[in-house]
């Protein structure tokens, strides 16, 4: 399998630790000779990596194997073997299970296990037999997998991902996090600085750090102490070439005065905050185990605000969650009118085997879920039409990361990662511009590029 040219398609599903995962998967088995292919239907290896946060997420991959296994058997017919490979957090929480029900697969491995890849696949190539590796080993992943910036990374654009914190120890009742990440490990801050000087010298302009719960970020420092995600953001901001840090997911338990103040006082820190509060009920929010209250959670906003007045917010929400009343969604809808997003994500409660809330009595029926999901739904998209026309007419630096649709089209990504789209110009790829806002559309902006620098932009529709 060494030397000649073999072929990978890597499916990603899920959550941006999958995304990232899927390039590192992607820089090990390169050694060993396999270039990535953009279709399953060239591939010696197919690689699904998978999410299981809800049922549909989870049944999604099985599906992907149907369609994958007639690949497969089209391939076996010209004498061509596909090994079917089932990563990420299904493979961790089925385990063989995955073998049992879809015989086309041939290897599980869980996301702990990506640096031992070139050796699984050699397992596999050699052998006949399924292989399944789901174990927690005790080494840390991360010392075999640094962000390479590789060329795809540079082709791609001027944006990373770095991981930067793996796993969760919140055991929210809904979630299946803790099970397939494992407990909570964060890297140390010389691996994270060295990744984003790599990244930076390769032409990289923006980086968002990833964790499950990144805030709980607690790496160490080089004084050998234990290091805050607010200190770790202040050091990545003085390398030189990095002009913009991102930071997801983040639990407001965790949002401590170091963040908040970074927020406030350090350029670079973009004024966009995923901090998703799930429920706006104080029951609700107990059930769910969240470790924090509504009136906890407004507080939060309100000292994020006074530093930053601009900033974007945007959260997670469950609704259905066993037990929610009508009064319970109404204050979820009442904090959601008291914080006013500028986005969201927002999701039918989906029982995840294993979880405690699974078991818990007073399931809500379908229905009432489905009219909660449309009604929140759409107070969510009317805050984000309001975030987005209050936008209109505004002065503010974007950075171009691609080409557009259009001949001479360029889009970037504003402060509050909007999409913007603009006529080029002289303006390149890896710029930052000065834009004005003069529209909006159902996704993204369209804007003019203007001279001059950028003064601190406002565009929030609480702040307009
Ligand atoms: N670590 C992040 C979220 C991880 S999962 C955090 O703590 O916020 C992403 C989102 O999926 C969650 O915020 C939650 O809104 C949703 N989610 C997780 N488990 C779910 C379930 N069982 N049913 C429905 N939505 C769920
Ligand atoms: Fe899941 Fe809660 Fe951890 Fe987020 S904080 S990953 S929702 S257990
Ligand atoms: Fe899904 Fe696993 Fe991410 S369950 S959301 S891919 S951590």
């Amino acid at each position: 399998m060494k030397a000649e040219t073999k072929k990978v398609f890597i499916k990603t599903y899920g959550c941006q630790m999958n995304v990232y995962d899927s390039e590192r998967m992607s820089d090990v088995l390169a050694p060993m000779g396999f270039e990535e292919t953009d279709g399953p239907e060239n591939a010696d290896l197919v690689i699904l990596n998978t999410c299981h946060i809800r049922e549909k997420a989870a049944e999604k991959v099985y599906s992907e194997i149907g369609r994958i296994r007639q690949h497969k058997e089209a391939r076996a017919a010209d004498g061509k073997r596909t090994l079917v490979a089932v990563a990420g957090c299904v493979a961790q929480a089925e385990g063989e299970e995955i073998v049992r029900r879809a015989p086309a697969v041939d290897l599980v491995f869980g996301p702990q296990t990506y640096h031992r890849l070139p050796q699984i696949v050699a397992r596999a190539v050699k052998g006949h037999e399924p292989v399944v590796e789901t174990e927690f080993p005790a080494e840390d992943k991360f010392d075999h997998l640094a962000a390479a910036p590789r060329e795809r990374t540079i082709a791609r654009g001027v944006t990373a991902f770095v991981t930067i914190q793996e796993g969760c120890d919140k055991f929210c009742t809904f979630c299946v996090v803790p099970y397939t990440r494992g407990a909570e490990l964060s890297r140390p801050v010389s691996r994270i600085e060295a990744d984003v000087r790599r990244l930076a010298e390769a032409g990289v302009r923006e980086v968002t750090l990833l964790g499950q719960n990144v805030n709980a970020y607690h790496g160490e420092g080089p004084d050998g102490r234990d290091w805050s995600l607010g200190r770790l953001l202040q050091r990545l901001s003085e390398i030189d070439g990095i002009e913009r840090l991102r930071y997801t997911t983040s639990h407001p338990r965790d949002m401590d005065d170091e963040l908040i103040a970074a927020h406030a006082d350090n350029p670079k820190v973009m004024p966009y905050l995923h901090l998703p509060v799930q429920s706006g009920s104080d029951r609700v929010l107990k059930a769910m185990n969240r470790k924090h209250t509504a009136g906890t959670y407004l507080e939060i906003v309100e000292r994020i605000r006074a530093g930053r007045p601009d900033i974007a917010l945007s959260s997670d929400f469950i609704v259905g969650f066993p037990g929610e009343t009508e009064a319970d969604f109404e204050a979820t809808l009442a904090l959601v009118r008291a914080v006013g997003y500028a986005q969201a994500y927002s999701f039918k409660y989906s029982p995840r085997p294993g979880t405690p809330a699974a078991e818990m009595d007073s399931q809500v029926p379908e229905a009432a879920s489905a009219e909660r999901l449309a009604a929140l739904q759409a107070l969510l998209a009317d805050q984000q039409r309001a975030f987005n026309e209050a936008c209109i007419g505004r002065e503010m630096d974007i950075l171009l990361e691609k080409p557009g649709r259009r001949p001479g089209q360029l889009v970037g990504r504003s402060p509050y990662l909007q999409a913007v789209h603009v006529a080029g110009g002289d303006a390149a790829i890896g710029e930052m511009a000065r834009v004005r806002v003069k529209s909006i559309g159902a996704n993204s902006l369209s804007a003019d590029i203007v001279g001059g620098q950028a003064e601190s932009p406002a565009c929030s529709a609480l702040t307009a």
